[in-house]
């Protein structure tokens, strides 16, 4: 892996140190829209998608769908263009919401998902008749009953469970385990019981088991193992689902020192433990959905900062900071994380130095990247940061009243604003209108 094979698929690099992307200049890019700027890559997100589809024609005769994570990024116009696609959406709010069907997904292929949904989620849920509510406690499932009953419909709904399987990464985004706030205990009978119960409802129709075991992992077993436990949770309560979901998570390079783990590895696993525990128990195949998020859009995204400040720490370290930071990507400070940077531009005239990369937010937890190595940046400079797609700009804040960033489309040569750069002190919310 080399440090371009991080960057989007369309990504060249020029021998003067230039970048383009789908055709489009870097350099330009900052000089219209300004800096930070964040840019997705058209083909590189189309071609995760058209992977992950073929993957699972080639590896599961059942019927199958691949629910996009909407928390890894969403805004209105990017919705709007994977609603285009057959692609399903995962939701866990309300504006993710009415933004998924704003955007014209059909109401069918929308998932609600959420440890804690709210009433007004709910009822909005059953009343735009999405596809399923993704129960995830017997509290909720007697709370959805209850909202169902009282809006006299029946709504499709999943059944998460906790099949107490801990994975191998950040323990911030492990969600599968047996202490794992998320989903319904298998291991103590709940989810027995809970099925039961739903089974039961004449308000809710029990249609699917979910489970999500975590994210940015690399090791299939695990999901091949969460299948099974869902299958066999469902024979022991004498329910066969029609819909089995073992969530995102797969992982993605950051670093030219992370695996890249073929996804095959992933889509055949699960594919392989539905098939053959289906065959052994004479079942029919159930339809797999697949949730990823990251893995869709992490890679089709580039951050571009401004270097301004750069200076040498008592330590002798050169610290070299950017016009954007923990504001627009929180993801060093809270599981540290870990980037690549490049200079755009042409840096072989210059001394190579090991530097600190780091924002301008006000506390020294807001590091890009602790220590790279790359030609001395120094004020001016264009940076890009690969890998920027995914629970960057999801999780932004507007610490220090930072705007949050322009984004864009980028697209055979042609560029699209999907977010105009914000500006904090205007928005209603601080001008407490
Ligand atoms: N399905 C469910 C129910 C999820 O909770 C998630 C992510 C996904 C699918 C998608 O997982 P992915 O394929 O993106 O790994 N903020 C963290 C990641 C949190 C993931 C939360 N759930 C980060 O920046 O690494």
């Amino acid at each position: 892996m080399t440090l371009n094979d991080l960057f989007p698929k369309t990504a060249r690099f020029g021998a003067d140190g230039l970048i383009t992307i789908a055709g489009v200049d870097l350099n330009l890019l900052a000089d219209t829209y300004g800096t930070p700027l964040y840019l997705y890559d058209a083909s590189t997100i189309n071609g995760s998608y058209s992977l992950l589809t073929e993957l699972l024609k080639q590896n599961y005769s059942g019927k199958a769908q691949i629910a996009y994570a909407s928390k890894a990024y969403l805004s209105l116009k990017f919705a709007k263009k994977l609603a285009r696609t057959d692609a399903s959406i995962d939701v866990v709010s309300l504006s993710e919401l009415e933004i998924a069907l704003e955007a014209g997904f059909p109401p069918e292929r929308i998932h609600l998902h959420g440890n804690n949904k709210s009433r007004e989620e709910i009822h909005s849920a059953i009343a735009n008749r999405i596809g399923s509510i993704v129960i995830d406690s017997t509290d909720e499932l007697e709370f959805v009953e209850a909202i169902c009953e009282g809006m006299q419909v029946r709504q499709k709904i999943w059944l998460r469970i906790n099949p107490n399987i801990a994975v191998n990464t950040h323990k911030a985004v492990q969600t599968g385990h047996g202490a794992s706030k998320f989903g319904i205990e298998a291991a103590n009978g709940e989810a027995e019981h809970v099925i039961r119960l739903a089974l039961k409802s004449e308000s809710l129709h029990l249609t699917g088991i979910h489970t999500h075991l975590g994210s940015q992992i690399f090791h299939p077993a695990e999901f091949g193992q969460a299948v099974v436990a869902m299958l066999e949770l469902g024979k022991t309560a004498g329910f066969h689902p029609d819909v089995v979901c073992p969530g995102g998570g797969w992982g993605v390079p950051y670093t030219i020192d992370d695996p890249f783990i073929d996804p095959n590895e992933w889509i055949a696993t699960i594919s392989k433990a539905a098939t053959d525990w289906c065959r052994t128990e004479n079942c029919p195949l159930p339809e797999l959905v697949i949730e990823p998020g990251r893995f869709m859009v992490a890679r089709s995204g580039v951050a571009l900062y401004r270097v301004g400040s750069t200076k040498q720490s008592q330590n002798g370290d050169w610290i070299a900071a950017v016009d954007g930071g923990m504001a627009d990507n929180p993801r060093v400070a809270l599981y540290g994380s870990k980037y690549e940077a490049m200079l755009v531009g042409d840096g072989s005239k210059r001394p190579v130095e090991t530097m600190r990369l780091v924002g301008r937010f006000c506390e020294s937890g807001d590091e890009l990247i602790p220590a790279i190595t790359m030609p001395r940046l120094q004020r001016g400079d264009l940076i890009a940061i690969p890998v920027s797609g995914a629970y960057q700009l999801s999780m932004a804040s507007n610490y220090n009243l930072a705007d949050r960033p322009c984004v864009l489309w980028v697209e055979n040569g042609a560029v699209e604003v999907l977010q105009r750069r914000e500006h904090a002190a205007r928005s209603d919310w601080w001008q407490g209108e």
